[in-house]
């Protein structure tokens, strides 16, 4: 037997990531057949889909489709309930864990309200992300690239502008060694001049080869951003494909994204 036929004879072993037998080079993240509820409420209903390392991936669908509830059963929160599917990392079984094991192995959500700590500075904002192993960028580093971060260095975090704060949510997670990257809504309530700005800083993180999912309303921001898409829709994955080939559906664009 190959490794890759091994592997899909150990499906269900863990530390061995399943290898889809037809599917060439094995992806770094992959969903299988996630169904999550809360409570009695059903939301997650099936959802499967592989990212390459680096890749980008739009995560779109209108309101109340299940793009939240989908990060954060990635992200192994305790609401919504996995009940059944596998969620893979390289190599590791999410599916397995909690939420501090996931975020141990480099799994960063950055949620819509951001989460900057009441009564802490900007700096003890960084310094506590960098508590636990394993660390990202050393805080200098984080400066230099976000210079409006260094002029307020000593600001109370939960006190500067809504882009400052999505730009110290992102900057929080380069302060951690990120596998991926979990981005709910980053423009969302931001004046344009800010939503460039943050387009920008995520271009850069782009570069820096973070595997990453975007979910955004602004669906033409992400596209922007990312290599491929996948739309929801009621809990169900109902395209996936690349991002070109949604800005060139008029019909999908239409009915799933009202743009
Ligand atoms: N804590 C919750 N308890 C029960 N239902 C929820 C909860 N959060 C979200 N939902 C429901 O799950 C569905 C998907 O919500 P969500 O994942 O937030 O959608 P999206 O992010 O795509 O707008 C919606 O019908 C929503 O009402
Ligand atoms: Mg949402």
């Amino acid at each position: 037997m190959s490794i890759a036929d091994e592997q899909v004879a150990n499906k269900s072993v863990p530390g061995i990531k399943p290898v889809k037998p037809a599917g060439g080079a094995p992806a770094f993240f992959s969903a299988w057949d996630m169904h999550a509820y809360y409570g009695e409420s059903y939301i997650v209903q099936g959802v499967s889909f592989d990212i390459r390392e680096g890749e980008i991936l739009a995560l779109l669908g209108r309101n109340g489709a299940g793009k939240t509830s989908t990060l954060r059963t990635i992200a192994r929160m305790d609401d919504p309930k996995l009940t059944h599917g596998e969620i893979w990392l390289d190599h590791q079984p999410l599916h397995d864990m909690k939420s501090y094991q996931a975020a141990r192995l480099g799994v960063g959500l950055v949620p819509e309200d951001r989460r900057i700590i009441q009564g802490l500075t900007v700096q003890e904002n960084l310094e506590l992300s960098q508590i636990a192993e394993p660390k990202g960028w050393s805080i200098e580093r984080i400066y230099e690239h976000f210079p409006r971060l260094a002029e307020r260095r000593n600001q109370e975090g939960t006190t500067m502008s809504g882009g400052e704060q999505q730009m110290l949510a992102l900057a929080r997670i380069l302060a951690r060694d990120i596998k991926l990257l979990l981005l709910d809504e980053p423009y969302e309530g931001l004046a344009p001049v800010i939503v460039q700005e943050i387009e920008r800083i995520l271009q850069g993180i782009k570069e820096l080869g973070i595997t990453t999912i975007i979910v955004e309303q602004n669906a033409v921001a992400a596209l922007k951003l990312a290599d491929r898409a996948l739309i929801l829709d009621m809990g169900e994955v109902v395209f996936d494909g690349t991002a070109q080939e949604v800005l060139d559906n008029v019909e999908l664009r239409h009915e799933y994204l009202a743009i």
